[in-house]
């Protein structure tokens, strides 16, 4: 069967003048080695990316994208034909709310900068997704993260939800190792790892893969 994959990778960047913007450390390692699992395992892949410093992998199309508005449009336009969404890119939730032509000049005084927050991509899609597709979000949590994973499947209208604990400096962000707890509709859980990014890669794609065969 021929698949189709719409991954999203990294993080976005919410200017608040041309040379300043707020954004997180996500290093985009556990998108990009989706993309390569998903590409392994036979499928077509297109991968939404956020500012990484990452090799592009091989064999798949790479949209790049900056900010959560540009990641959004690009999703938006890949998500009709794709049978397979995984949403791991770490998006900005905040955003300045207005953003400053030209270089602000410090004064030596404070500023403040108001926030408004970034309309959620991934419900927005499911919002329009058919019941044959396969969408997984993800959830970097650092308390209860299973409880908070599973609230989320709901919220965001998905079918699995890949939850990290990003607790302490052994969290998910940029490390080369993973455990991810996967949870899923009647209390589906399944623990992935401890292992490299890659290996948690693999298993799932393996896990959408077997569900995709029985729809
Ligand atoms: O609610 P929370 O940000 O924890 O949910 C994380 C999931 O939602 C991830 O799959 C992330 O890619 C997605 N997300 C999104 N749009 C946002 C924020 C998060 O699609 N503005």
């Amino acid at each position: 069967m021929a698949v189709r994959c719409l991954i999203t990778a990294g993080p976005t960047r919410e200017f608040f003048d041309p040379v300043r913007f707020i954004s997180n450390p996500s290093s985009g390692k556990m998108g990009y080695a989706l993309a390569a699992a998903a590409r392994s395992a036979g499928w077509t892949v297109d991968l939404v990316s956020g500012p990484v410093s990452l090799p592009e992998p091989a064999g798949v199309m790479l949209y790049p994208v900056v900010t959560a508005e540009e990641m959004s449009r690009q999703t938006d336009a890949l998500f009709g034909p794709c049978d397979v969404l995984l949403m791991c890119a770490a998006v900005s939730d905040w955003r300045p709310a207005s953003r400053q032509p030209s270089k602000l000049k410090k004064d030596g005084r404070g500023m403040t900068v108001e926030l408004e927050p970034v309309p959620d991509i991934l419900t927005a899609l499911s919002a329009r997704r058919r019941p044959d597709q396969v969408l997984v979000g993800f959830a970097a949590e650092t308390e209860d993260v299973e409880a908070n994973a599973r609230a989320k499947l709901d919220r965001k209208g998905v079918d699995l939800v890949a939850a990290n604990s990003v607790a302490g400096v052994e969290g998910a962000f940029g490390s080369e190792e993973n455990t991810v707890t996967l949870v899923g509709r009647e209390g589906f859980r399944r623990q992935l790892g401890p292992a490299s990014k890659a290996e948690v890669a693999r298993l799932l794609v393996a896990e959408v893969a077997a569900r995709l065969a029985k729809r």
